[in-house]
């Protein structure tokens, strides 16, 4: 049987939530002349020929990065979730993976930081919205796929466990707006895209709010294998 694609679910997977503060410092350290300009030199060398907007074979890196950004995430915060992307790839992914002597985990953060450079961060601090309202708007738009309590179905990743995963890291709660900002507004996910006014900025702060307080699933006897599912 084959394993549910863990592909866009790594971009903030709990793994990445593990690396996402440890290795956002480190950024800068390599031998670049500063860290923008050391990433650019990283992503062109390394990424540009597939993540490139014109001829692309993966996703738009520097637009989908600006989802994070405008929702108030750091860009210096982004690094290890870029590192756990470039690490480790799913058995069908088409991207290969790189190792630290490919390229080091500074030049990934650095990456993080030249993509992120490309969106204008917010003036004012981003605030999720109301969970009481967000519920409603999940259940309508959300809930069919991903499940009433966040469980997930399917393809469908479970969103209660992705959220009290980054929880648990000391993300901060904007991390979940980036991630619905992605998943309804990029295209790409294998998801379908809900593009304003069909949910508007405002409703979306709400569904961020309602999905970030979904409680933690309940434990399970054997370790959840990514993708897995708690039995009914
Ligand atoms: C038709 C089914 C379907 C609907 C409806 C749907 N999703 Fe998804 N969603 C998916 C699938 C499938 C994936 C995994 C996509 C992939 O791996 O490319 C996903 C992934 C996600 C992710 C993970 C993003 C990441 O970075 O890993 C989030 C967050 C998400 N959806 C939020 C939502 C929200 C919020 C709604 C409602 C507004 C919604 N989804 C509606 C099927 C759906
Ligand atoms: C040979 C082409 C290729 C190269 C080179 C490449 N990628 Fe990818 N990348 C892809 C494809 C295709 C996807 C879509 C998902 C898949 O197939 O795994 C992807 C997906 C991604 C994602 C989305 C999240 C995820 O985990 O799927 C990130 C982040 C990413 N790449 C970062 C990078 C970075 C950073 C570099 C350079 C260090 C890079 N990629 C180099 C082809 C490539």
């Amino acid at each position: 049987m084959s394993r549910r694609s863990t592909r866009m679910v790594s971009w903030i997977g709990v793994g990445a939530a593990a690396l996402l503060f440890a290795v956002s410092l480190r950024a800068g350290h390599s031998q670049g002349p500063d860290p923008l300009t050391a990433g650019k030199d990283a992503f062109l060398e390394n990424c540009a020929a597939c993540h490139n907007a014109s001829h692309r074979v993966g996703p738009p890196l520097a637009t989908d990065m600006g989802y994070f950004i405008r929702a108030g995430v750091p860009a210096q915060a982004m690094g290890g979730m870029l590192v756990h992307a470039v690490r480790n790839r799913p058995a069908e992914s088409r991207m290969p993976s790189f190792a630290e002597k490919d390229l080091s985990d500074a030049d990934a953060a650095n990456i993080a930081l030249y993509l992120g450079s490309q969106t204008k961060a917010p003036d004012a601090p981003v605030t999720l919205g109301t969970p009481e309202k967000g519920q409603w708007m999940y259940s309508v738009a959300c809930a069919s796929c991903h499940g009433d309590q966040g469980e997930g179905k399917g393809h469908a990743p479970a969103l209660a466990a992705m959220m009290n995963g980054m929880k648990a890291m000391k993300a901060p709660p904007n991390m979940a707006l980036g991630m619905v900002m992605l998943a309804t507004r990029s295209g790409s996910l294998r998801m379908p895209t809900f593009p304003a006014p069909k949910l508007t900025d405002d409703q979306l702060k709400d569904i961020a709010a309602y999905i970030w307080s979904f409680p933690p699933p309940p434990p399970t006897a054997a370790p959840p294998k990514e993708g897995a599912k708690a039995e009914k």
